[in-house]
This record gives structure tokens, C-alpha cells and sequence, in this order.
């Protein structure tokens, strides 16, 4: 924007002339040096700042850099543009599972039905030889017929309908409301990936509020624009996409972003209290650590958890609490520090968590 690109300066420039020219280019130009002088007017006389406490070495950093990332930028195209399934592989893994059990369930029942066939024939077969005669068909059907009318087998039947469908019931019931995997389209394909992963931006730069209050918010136009600026360019599908944004700051219309993780709103939830007091990782919540996948993996953000009360209720149940750590804590501190001190007299394994802090109370998530 201000000054010439960096790309390819190795070869436009010896080693020397650009460690001279960074430790102090006004100098540079004054001495006359014919780029110098021509560069410094093409970019209307601006004066680039000095820079004489930077080592030799590490600007040859810096130019080493320069280099390395052209070759970077090459090589990372490739693996960002298959990343997008992600989330979906396992769910299809998942998928492909149950139709595998159901699959291998309809063959177990076939079996059984054959097996009952054969039982029957063969029952039919040794009558008929004990009478010295041959077996009838209609025998064989009225043999079947018998024994899919034993009080035994219906039982049976009836039993595992009746524990399948229990099953089958609370487990819908209970996850009533519940929303895992939902990753609904966003009006842009923003990409955590390239942002939190791949360019490693720190979460509170975007999530403002995550350390100061109940919500962890959702960045404005404003904030891409920080970047979005200067950057415009990208892959044929991502230019369009920057083009959305740069359209909601000139036209002054937020994005529309489609909300993922909302607890009913008979939940009080507080992002401050958990990141900043409790020193909870965002990825512990956010992330999907069965499948080793985090915020910084996924190309689309889904809801990894079910945020249901008791995902809540088993955390607050087994996380320990550094009351050391944390003004929060200064009176409930002292107090439990006398019981841990007491507990260690008696040789006894005290742990403080969050329940014994009060975490389970019901007034503390529903009020
Ligand atoms: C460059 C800005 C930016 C950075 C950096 C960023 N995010 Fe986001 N985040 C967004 C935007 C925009 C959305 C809404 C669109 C979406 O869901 O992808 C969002 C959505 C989310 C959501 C889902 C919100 C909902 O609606 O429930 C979570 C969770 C989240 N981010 C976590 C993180 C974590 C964890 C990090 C750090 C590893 C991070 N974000 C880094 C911009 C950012
Ligand atoms: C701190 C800087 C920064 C911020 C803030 C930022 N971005 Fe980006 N964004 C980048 C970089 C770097 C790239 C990658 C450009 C490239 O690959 O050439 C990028 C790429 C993109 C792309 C294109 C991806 C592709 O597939 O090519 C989109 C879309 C995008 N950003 C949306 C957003 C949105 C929406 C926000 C605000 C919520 C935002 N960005 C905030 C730095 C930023
Ligand atoms: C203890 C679990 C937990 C941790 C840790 C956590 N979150 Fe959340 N997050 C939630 C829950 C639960 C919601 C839904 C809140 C609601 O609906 O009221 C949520 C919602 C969000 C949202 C969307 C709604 C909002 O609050 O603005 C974003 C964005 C988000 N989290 C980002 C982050 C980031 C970034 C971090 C880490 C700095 C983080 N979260 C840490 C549990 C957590
Ligand atoms: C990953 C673990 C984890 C999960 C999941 C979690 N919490 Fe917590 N929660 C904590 C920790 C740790 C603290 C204690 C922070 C502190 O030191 O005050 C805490 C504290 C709280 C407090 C304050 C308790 C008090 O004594 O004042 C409330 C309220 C709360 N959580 C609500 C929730 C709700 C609602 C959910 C589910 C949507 C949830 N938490 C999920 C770890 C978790
Ligand atoms: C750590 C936080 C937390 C604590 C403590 C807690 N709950 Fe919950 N509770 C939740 C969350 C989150 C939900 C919503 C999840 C869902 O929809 O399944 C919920 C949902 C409920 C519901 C269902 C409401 C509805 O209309 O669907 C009832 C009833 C309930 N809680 C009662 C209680 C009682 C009684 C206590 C105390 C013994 C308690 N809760 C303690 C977090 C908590």
C-alpha cells in the first residue's frame, strides 16, 4: 500500500544494499543512490522508518523469509482447499457404522428364520420316518406355522421390540432441543482454518468479549476490514467471498451471521467466568476433542458438544479449581485452604471442584 513489494527484492538488490538501505534509508538516498533516489520518488518521497537496532542477521532473516514464503504460499494452497469435509468424514464414518450394525442385524434375523425353517423340515422328516412314510409339504407349513405361534418365540419377539423401542425413546426424548453437529451455511464462508489455524489469529482479536462478559460476540465488519483492507485477493471463490464483505462495510449492512451454540434461554451462560477465572481452553468446549478436531481445524464451525445440562453438570462435577490463582477467590480461599490443610493432616485426598464450590446448585445456571 505505502511501499514497493517485497516479492523477488533478493534478485533486484544485493544482500549489502538492503541491509544498508533498512538500517537507515534516508541515508541511502542522500548519498545519492541512483534506485534509491528513483525508488523514493515513485512512492512519493514517504519516508520509510529506520531501522539501525536491527542486527545484520536478522534481516537476512527477514529477506530468508521473504523467500521462503513465496515457496509457502504454493504449497499451503493445496491442503486448505480439501480441508472442508472435515467434520463431515466422521459424521459420515459414524453414519456408515450404524448402517453397518442395522445391516448386520436384518442378516442375523434372516439366519434366524432360516434356521427355524430348517428346524422345522428336519422335525417333519423324523416323524415321517418314525411312520415309515415321506414328508409333506403342507406338514412343513403347518410345523412353521406352530412354532411362529409359540407363546416361547413371541416372548421373546415381543421382549426385544418392547427394549429396542425404549431405547429408541428415551434417547430421542432426552436430546430433545439438542443441537450436536449443527453447522448451518454462513452468508460468507468465513474459514477458521485459514484464520485461527492457518494464520494462527489469536480468538479474542475477532471474539472481543470472550474475557469480559457473559458473550463471547461475534466480530463486526469493521474487524475484517482491519485485514480485508489490504487484502482482497485470494482463491477465485474467496475473492468473491471478500467482495461480501467490503460490500457490507460500503453499503453499512452487517453480515448476517446464522447463530450455532444457543442455550435455551433458561440457561445462564458466562463466557468471562469460564475463560478468565476458570482458565477453561476454548477448544475444551468448542473443539471435538474425541476426534481430535479443533476450532482451528474447521473449515466451517460446527457445535461439537450437545450442551446439554449434563455435558455441564459432569465438567463442574471433575474439573479442579485453583483458588490460589484467582482474586475471585480471596475469602473462599483462605477457608478452603484450612480444610485442605486439615485433609492433609489426616493423610486424606481432598480435591477442590467446581461442585464443591457450588457449581451444581440449580440457581447458579437457572435464575
Ligand atoms: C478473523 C476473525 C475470527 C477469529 C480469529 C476467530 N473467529 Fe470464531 N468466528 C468468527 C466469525 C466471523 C464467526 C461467525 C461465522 C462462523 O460461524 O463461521 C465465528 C464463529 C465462531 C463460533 C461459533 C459461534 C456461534 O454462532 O455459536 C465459535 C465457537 C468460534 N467462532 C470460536 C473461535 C475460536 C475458538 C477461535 C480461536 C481458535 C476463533 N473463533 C477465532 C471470527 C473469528
Ligand atoms: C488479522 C487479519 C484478518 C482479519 C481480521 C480477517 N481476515 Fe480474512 N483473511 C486474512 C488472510 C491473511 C487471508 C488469506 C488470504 C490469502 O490466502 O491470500 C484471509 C482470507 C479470507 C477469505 C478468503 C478465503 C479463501 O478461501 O481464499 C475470506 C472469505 C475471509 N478472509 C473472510 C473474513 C471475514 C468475514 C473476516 C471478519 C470476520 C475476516 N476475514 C477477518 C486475514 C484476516
Ligand atoms: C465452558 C465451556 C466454554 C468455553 C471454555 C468457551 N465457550 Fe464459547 N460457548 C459456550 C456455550 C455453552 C455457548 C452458548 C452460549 C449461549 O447460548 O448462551 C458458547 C457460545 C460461543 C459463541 C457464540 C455466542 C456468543 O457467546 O457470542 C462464540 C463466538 C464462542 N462461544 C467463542 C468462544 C471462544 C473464542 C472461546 C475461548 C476464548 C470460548 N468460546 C470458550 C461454551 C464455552
Ligand atoms: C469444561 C468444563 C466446563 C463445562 C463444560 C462447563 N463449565 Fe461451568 N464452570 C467450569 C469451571 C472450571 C468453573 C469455575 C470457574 C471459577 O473458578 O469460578 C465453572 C463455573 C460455572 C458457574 C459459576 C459457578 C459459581 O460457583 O459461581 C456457572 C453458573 C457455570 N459454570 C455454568 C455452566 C453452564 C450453564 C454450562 C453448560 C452450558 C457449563 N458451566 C459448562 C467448567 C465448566
Ligand atoms: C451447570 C449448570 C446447570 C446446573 C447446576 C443445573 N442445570 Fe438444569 N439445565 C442446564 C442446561 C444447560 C439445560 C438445558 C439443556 C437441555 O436443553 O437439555 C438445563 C435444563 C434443565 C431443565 C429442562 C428445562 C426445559 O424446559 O427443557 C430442567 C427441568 C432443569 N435443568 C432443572 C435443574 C435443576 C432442578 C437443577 C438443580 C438440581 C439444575 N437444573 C441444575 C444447566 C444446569
Amino acid at each position: 500500500v505505502i511501499g514497493p513489494a517485497l516479492k523477488g527484492v533478493y534478485d533486484r538488490r544485493s544482500e549489502e544494499w538492503i541491509i544498508k538501505f533498512v538500517h537507515n534509508s534516508q541515508a541511502v538516498i542522500k548519498s545519492g543512490d541512483e534506485y534509491a533516489v528513483k525508488l523514493y520518488n515513485e512512492y512519493n518521497q514517504t519516508v520509510m522508518t529506520a531501522f539501525p537496532q536491527l542486527k545484520d542477521d536478522q534481516i537476512r532473516s527477514i529477506i530468508a523469509y521473504i523467500k521462503e514464503a513465496e515457496t509457502a504460499k504454493a504449497a499451503a494452497a493445496a491442503p486448505a482447499a480439501g480441508g472442508g469435509a472435515q467434520g463431515g468424514v466422521s459424521a459420515e464414518t459414524t453414519q456408515a457404522l450404524v448402517w453397518a450394525l442395522g445391516g448386520l442385524i436384518v442378516v442375523l434375523v434372516a439366519v434366524c428364520v432360516v434356521l427355524l425353517v430348517v428346524i422345522a423340515v428336519i422335525m417333519n422328516v423324523i416323524r415321517a420316518r418314525e411312520k415309515g412314510e415321506t414328508a409333506k409339504p403342507a406338514d412343513i407349513m403347518a410345523t412353521i406355522m406352530g412354532l411362529a405361534r409359540n407363546k416361547f418365540v413371541l416372548t421373546v419377539v415381543v421382549l426385544l421390540l418392547v427394549i429396542v423401542g425404549t431405547d429408541y425413546t428415551i434417547k430421542t426424548a432426552t436430546n430433545v432441543g439438542l443441537h450436536q453437529n449443527y453447522a448451518p451455511i454462513q452468508p460468507i464462508a468465513f474459514s477458521h482454518k485459514i484464520h485461527a489455524g492457518q494464520y494462527g489469529i489469536s480468538c479474542n482479536y475477532c471474539h472481543i468479549g470472550v474475557e469480559k462478559g457473559k458473550s463471547a460476540t461475534i466480530p463486526g465488519t469493521n474487524i475484517c476490514m482491519n485485514c480485508h483492507n489490504y487484502i482482497q485477493q485470494g482463491t477465485n471463490t474467496g475473492e468473491k467471498e471478500i467482495a461480501k464483505i467490503i460490500e457490507s462495510y460500503n453499503t453499512q449492512t452487517p453480515i448476517e451471521w446464522v447463530r450455532i451454540h444457543n442455550l435455551p434461554d433458561l440457561v445462564y451462560f458466562n463466557h468471562a467466568q469460564h475463560v478468565k477465572v476458570g482458565g477453561i481452553e476454548c477448544n475444551k468446549c468448542h473443539g471435538d476433542e474425541a476426534k481430535g478436531i479443533k476450532v482451528q481445524d474447521m473449515e466451517v464451525v460446527y457445535q461439537a458438544q450437545n450442551l446439554s445440562m449434563g455435558w455441564c453438570v459432569n465438567c463442574h462435577r471433575e474439573t479442579k479449581v485453583d483458588v490460589t490463582k484467582s482474586e475471585y477467590y480471596r475469602t473462599v480461599h483462605d477457608e478452603w485452604n484450612k480444610k485442605l490443610e486439615e485433609a492433609r493432616k489426616e493423610g486424606k485426598e481432598l480435591n477442590i471442584t467446581v461442585e464443591k464450590l457450588g457449581g451444581l446448585e440449580c440457581a447458579k445456571c437457572h435464575y
